[in-house]
């Protein structure tokens, strides 16, 4: 398997692949982490072929790819949002967290907890937050699963870790992923995975690393990185966030709030 990039220390690297023919071709317990946020169904263009069953066998089917890849008592963080089923005013929405508990569990991870990824308000202009009958999307799941194994287990950073609510609401979206990607998550999130369940050279992998937040965030902690993408489009923004080190979760961080009453987003004067 070839790289579509490597960079120059050899520490992150990108593939131009489906990521369960991927994983499959990398060495068995080969990652300490696995951070990802598989495709949403919420109606972006490489979802818009999907049926529910394809959903739910893609997530099988990567869980188990990642499961082999992962070492003994390492974690999976996974982050997504439930299935929107659109059907005008009757749409409705599937719950996914116990859906992926019970397709988790029945390859040997561990559910270990779910955690609340608290987001920015939605505007009601945002396409992918839901309008009609159902609330917008202004939360998703952080689900950490472990696989068993490989002795005692370490708690690094204590405060995140006794969390159950990661807010990244207020932080500003990295300037590459918001530009590029329809559904990129914040570089903070990552940041808070890392803190928790790595350590420095230890090996991350992102199956569904679309515009490379994993391994920007992996490079900038010092960390090894892995990440999977179909798009090139995507693969491309990733390379060139990797090879020009476009690191930005630290720049504006605080009191981005949106008024209800106009929609709009108010931003504090430094903005
Ligand atoms: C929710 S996005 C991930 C965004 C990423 N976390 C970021 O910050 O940019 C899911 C990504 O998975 C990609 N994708 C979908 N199916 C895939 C597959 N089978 N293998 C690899 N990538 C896939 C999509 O192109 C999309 O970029």
């Amino acid at each position: 398997m070839k790289p579509y990039y490597k960079d120059p220390g050899g520490e992150t690297e990108i593939y131009a692949q489906e990521c369960v023919s991927g994983m499959n071709e990398l060495p068995e317990g080969m990652i300490d982490l696995i951070v990802t946020s598989p495709p949403y169904a919420i109606g972006k263009d490489y979802e818009l072929d999907q049926s529910f069953g394809d959903y739910l066998k893609l997530l099988s089917d990567f869980l188990e790819a990642g499961y082999r890849v992962t070492k003994k008592g390492g974690y999976a963080v996974i982050i997504f949002a439930d299935y929107y089923m659109f059907a005008g005013q009757f749409s409705r929405v599937q719950p996914m967290t116990y859906l992926y508990h019970l397709i988790s569990e029945r390859i040997g991870w561990v559910h270990q907890c779910t955690r609340v990824w608290q987001k920015d308000y939605a505007t009601l202009s945002d396409p992918y937050t839901i309008s009609g009958n159902l609330p917008k999307l202004e939360a998703e799941w952080i689900m950490t699963l472990r696989k068993p194994g490989g002795g005692r287990e370490k708690v690094r950073e204590q405060v995140l870790h006794g969390r159950q609510i990661w807010s990244t609401a207020g932080i500003r979206q990295s300037t590459a992923t918001l530009k590029h990607h329809t559904a990129a998550y914040p570089e903070a999130l990552v940041k808070y995975a890392l803190e928790v369940y790595t350590d420095v050279n230890d090996g991350v992998l992102d199956p569904f690393g679309g515009s490379g937040t994993t391994c920007a965030v992996a490079k900038r902690m010092g960390r090894r990185s892995t990440m999977f993408e179909i798009s090139p489009e995507y693969l491309e923004v990733a390379k060139t966030r990797l090879e020009q080190q476009v690191f930005d979760w630290d720049g504006i961080t605080k009191d981005k709030q949106v008024d209800f009453t106009t929609d709009k987003t108010v931003m504090p004067e430094e903005f």
